[in-house]
């Protein structure tokens, strides 16, 4: 909690400038750029590749989430499943 606290106000208040998208990719993108767009850049490919592993494998990319994993803070109980769902649906249009 420590870490994110620390680190949610430097990512600010990006989503306000995020363009619009269709669908649940416009939740998941809302989620994502002031959440983790820090870390994994706009491709989703920085610091671990998130893209490519919510498309290879969803379900441990959603443990990776809510749990964390090496250097990756854990978002449960940031985040509910329906969010990280969304969030999974946008990495995947990345
Ligand atoms: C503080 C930086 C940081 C933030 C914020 C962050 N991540 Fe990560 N994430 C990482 C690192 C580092 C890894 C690589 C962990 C490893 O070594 O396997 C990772 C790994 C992942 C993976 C698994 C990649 C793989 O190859 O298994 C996914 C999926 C992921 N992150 C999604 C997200 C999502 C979605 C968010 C926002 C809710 C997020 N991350 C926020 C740092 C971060």
């Amino acid at each position: 909690m420590l870490a994110l606290s620390l680190l949610l106000p430097a990512c600010g208040n990006a989503s306000s400038r995020a363009p619009a998208l269709s669908g649940g990719s416009a939740i998941g993108q809302g989620l994502y750029v002031p959440h983790c767009q820090g870390c994994h850049g706009p491709s989703g490919t920085e610091r671990g590749d998130a893209a490519g592993a919510a498309e290879r494998d969803p379900s441990s990319a959603a443990s990776t989430i809510l749990g964390g994993k090496a250097g990756m803070p854990t978002f449960a109980g940031t985040l509910t499943p329906e969010q990280v769902s969304e969030l999974l649906a946008y990495l995947r249009t990345l």
